[in-house]
């Protein structure tokens, strides 16, 4: 039975637990799996501070995700009749239907804001400049393909709160000159958020967007390998080239042993998480009476707060210029002085311009969340 057991274990890892540097150097040119890696990293991109962990962590979200919505996709209908009982199912039948309903729910939040901290510190690096340029616009993708795919996930629930974000968020789509209300319809299958709605976005939810999110995820990091690894500094950089900088390292152990506890510790954090606070569930959905006021997603309130002076300038024009101007940012930013380094003095109009982008969305949002009342009046003290 053991030597039948060892036969299949090595059937599927042909070489065996790494001794040395040169046998782990073997397995990760062998694995499928491991070969996202190159071999040998730069020791300078294994320090906490090169990528505080944002990238992979993004990506143990994805993972989070894929998994616990698979769960729930057991136990879940996609009709207005049945998908708010789904719920109720989750969290009163349904064995570890809360918890990893739950953790769904926070992985989707912490994935918007890692992904966002991930793309700033891509920037504040400069990692989007030659021959990254590529790999950064793949990145602005997949930064909206995380805004869809949390955008869609938001109506699956079926209650007040997913009905009226998902009806505020459609219209501002709506305020596009000339095909605004053709877009509208083409999303919500109707004029308004109803059945054809809800069975669009479930498959945009739980097919397409992913499908799309996981190979536009391979081809970014296979991009990271073949473009070099992390940007380094420019320093290091010819320390390389000149054969006298630091030694590479395996990145078997160093790499993934790494990974590994980011992901447990990722892992940890969020089963924690879902134990301790649930997620929201408001009365079911009821297109006859409207929150006063109704509010989009907490990371489209910037854009509906700016919606609100002026539904095309604030809704669409603001949201899509930005979008066109981090895709065009590495080809037209494209000196490489100060590179891997953090707010350095060569880069200082890049990086306030980008800050100041920023902070002018942050406060935005800080207005539509917390200090907008009924007829969207403004508040002066937060409910
Ligand atoms: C699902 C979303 C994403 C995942 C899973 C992901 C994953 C990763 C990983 C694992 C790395 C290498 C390690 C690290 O930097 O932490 C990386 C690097 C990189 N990412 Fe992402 N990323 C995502 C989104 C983005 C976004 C939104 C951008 C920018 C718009 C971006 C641009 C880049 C670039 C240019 C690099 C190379 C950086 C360098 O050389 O320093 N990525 N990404």
């Amino acid at each position: 039975m053991k030597a039948w057991l060892r036969t299949v274990w090595e059937s599927v890892w042909r070489i065996g637990w790494p001794k040395d540097d040169r046998s782990a150097v073997k397995a990760l040119l062998q694995s499928l799996v491991l070969h996202v890696h190159p071999p040998k990293v730069r020791p300078e991109s294994l320090k906490f501070r090169a990528t505080w962990g944002l990238g992979v962590l993004s990506f143990g979200l994805l993972a989070l995700l894929t998994l616990t919505g698979i769960y729930l996709m057991f136990y879940y209908i996609p009709h207005p009749d049945a998908a708010w009982r789904s719920m109720k199912d989750l969290a009163f039948v349904v064995p570890f239907g809360v918890v990893t309903r739950n953790a769904h729910r926070w992985a989707a939040h912490a994935m918007v804001a890692l992904v966002t901290l991930h793309m700033l510190r891509v920037f504040l690096a400069g990692g989007y400049k030659p021959p990254r340029q590529a790999n950064w616009v793949a990145g602005v993708w997949l930064w909206f393909g995380t805004l869809a795919l949390s955008f869609t996930g938001y109506l699956l629930p079926w209650d007040q709160l997913a009905f009226w974000a998902v009806t505020v968020g459609s219209n501002m789509a709506g305020a596009i000159p000339g095909i605004g209300e053709h877009f509208r319809v083409l999303i919500l299958g109707d004029r308004t958020v109803g059945e054809a709605a809800l069975l669009r976005f479930y498959v945009l939810h739980c097919v397409a967007l992913p499908a799309v999110l996981f190979a536009l995820v391979g081809f970014h990091l296979f991009r990271v390998r073949k473009d070099g690894g992390l940007v380094v500094s420019e320093h290091a950089e010819s320390a390389v080239k000149a054969g006298d900088g630091p030694r590479l390292v395996p990145a078997w152990p160093h790499l993934l042993y790494r990974e590994l506890v980011l992901s447990l510790v990722l892992t940890a954090v969020l089963l924690a998480l879902a134990l301790w606070v649930d997620a929201p569930l408001e009365p079911e959905a009821d297109p006859a009476r409207t929150p006063n006021p109704a509010k989009a997603p907490w990371y489209f309130l910037g854009v509906q707060e700016l919606a609100h002076y002026s539904a095309f300038w604030g809704g669409v024009f603001v949201p899509a210029a930005t979008v066109a101007a981090l895709c065009l940012l590495p080809y037209v930013d494209t000196h490489t002085q100060g590179v891997g380094r953090y707010l350095p003095p060569e880069r200082r109009l890049a990086s306030a311009s980008f800050g100041a982008l920023l902070v002018f969305m942050a406060v935005f949002t800080v207005i539509g969340t917390l200090f907008r009342g009924p007829g969207w009046a403004l508040m002066w003290w937060p409910k």
